[in-house]
């Protein structure tokens, strides 16, 4: 079974579209290209605004039909700003999740709206039976948005990830939702 996500999904203040191109531009002021926001990323700051648009080439609406890999720009509603991305790697039946927004943007409990309206759309209308992903274990923010939006944690990984920006390895939870 191929599973694709939907190319919209909306909120009270979100919208989550399919990455496209023009997005770039504001994604690269407000998240991809800041070294703040990729601190407990295992990618570094975007070098430029041509590497954002670059991710969204391929993995957002002009490729959606063609991958298993799928990137929204989260938008906010008000002016349509492209704010930060959420990433779904799917694989079978199960699908990875990453998701980041820009500084300025942190602490609305934002991040935790765009994950639900995402575990909504897999719990009700997706075939997926398995979503995970991993944190690190000190990136409190992170662990908080995955507990809220359904995931479990499930068990350590000794120095999982390693952080590009900071350049150290660290430890991670690994996350997961199972359809029971
Ligand atoms: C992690 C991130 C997505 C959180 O987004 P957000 O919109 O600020 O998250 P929310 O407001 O929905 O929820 C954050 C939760 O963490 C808590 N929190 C935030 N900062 C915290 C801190 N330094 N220590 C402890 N808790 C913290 C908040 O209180 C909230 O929990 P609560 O609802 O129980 O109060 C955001 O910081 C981000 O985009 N970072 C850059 C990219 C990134 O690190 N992505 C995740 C990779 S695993």
């Amino acid at each position: 079974m191929v599973h694709r996500p939907p190319t919209l999904l909306t909120t009270s203040r979100l919208t989550l579209r399919a990455g496209r191109r023009e997005d770039a531009q504001s994604l690269f002021t407000e998240y991809t290209g800041r070294s703040d926001a990729a601190r407990y990323l295992q990618r570094g700051a975007h070098s430029s605004q041509a590497r954002t648009e670059a991710v969204i080439e391929t993995w957002g609406e002009a490729n959606w039909l063609r991958g298993d890999r799928f990137v929204w720009s989260i938008l906010r509603r008000s002016d349509e700003k492209a704010i930060g991305l959420f990433l779904m790697f799917i694989d079978g039946n199960s699908a990875e999740i990453h998701y980041g927004l820009g500084p300025a943007f942190w602490g609305q409990g934002l991040a935790t709206e765009a994950g639900v309206a995402v575990m909504d759309w897999v719990m009700h209308l997706s075939g997926l039976t398995e979503i995970s992903t991993c944190c690190a274990t000190d990136h409190i923010a992170s662990l908080r948005v995955l507990e809220k939006i359904g995931l479990r944690r499930v068990r350590l990984l000794p120095d999982e990830l390693l952080l590009t920006s900071i350049g150290i390895r660290t430890d991670a939870w690994l996350y997961r939702w199972k359809r029971s």
